[in-house]
């Protein structure tokens, strides 16, 4: 029995089909695989991993005796998105898989600081106005979909000297 791959009738050579894999990599074929993934997301996610359950605003127990209101208006700005009970949930934090990002985020940051159940945990101020002059808060992520939460170096100080007097 023969092995060539030459088609038997023509005698000529039967054109090798491109592996899946290969053809999915071509750019247009990419954008529906890209497409057709993020629909399949959404129908998936919808009833199943749906973050609408958990992108709740749980009604503010207690604050911290905040200083000045210029200190809280700073924190709202800049943490209050992550850290309070006061989430400013944007339409694409409805949209798989940011939700899942988003509210894993603001989850895990008011597990850590919740200026809404203040009192609630404790919490370090050292670590709070730490946390401000590293930069390390408000993520980087964060300050990408939200620029107006990026603070100046004189902004940074009046919240870290504001949040040092407020936070006992
Ligand atoms: C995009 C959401 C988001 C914003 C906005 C944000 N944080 Fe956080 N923050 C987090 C998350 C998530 C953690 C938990 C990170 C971890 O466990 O490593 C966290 C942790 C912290 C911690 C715990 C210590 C540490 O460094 O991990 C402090 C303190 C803190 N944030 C302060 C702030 C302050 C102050 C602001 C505002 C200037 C702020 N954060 C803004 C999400 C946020």
């Amino acid at each position: 029995m023969s092995t060539s791959t030459n088609s038997p009738r023509s005698g000529r050579a039967v054109p090798a089909r491109p592996s899946l894999f290969r053809s999915i990599l071509r750019p247009r074929n990419l954008a529906i695989t890209a497409i057709a993934l993020f629909a399949l997301i959404q129908v998936v996610s919808f009833p199943v991993i749906s973050m609408a359950g958990w992108q709740t605003n749980p009604n503010p127990l207690a604050e911290p005796a905040w200083d000045k209101p210029e200190t809280r208006a700073l924190a709202v700005r800049s943490c209050y998105d992550c850290h309070s009970d006061e989430t400013v949930w944007p339409w694409y934090s409805q949209v798989a898989p940011v939700s899942w990002l988003v509210t894993r985020h603001v989850i895990d940051g008011r597990r850590k600081l919740n200026f809404s159940e203040w009192g609630v945990r404790g919490v370090e101020v050292n670590e709070v106005t730490r946390a401000v002059r590293s930069g390390k808060m408000p993520t980087k992520d964060f300050l990408l979909m939200h620029p107006e939460a990026k603070l100046t170096d004189a902004e940074k100080q009046q919240l870290i000297d504001g949040l040092s007097a407020s936070l006992r």
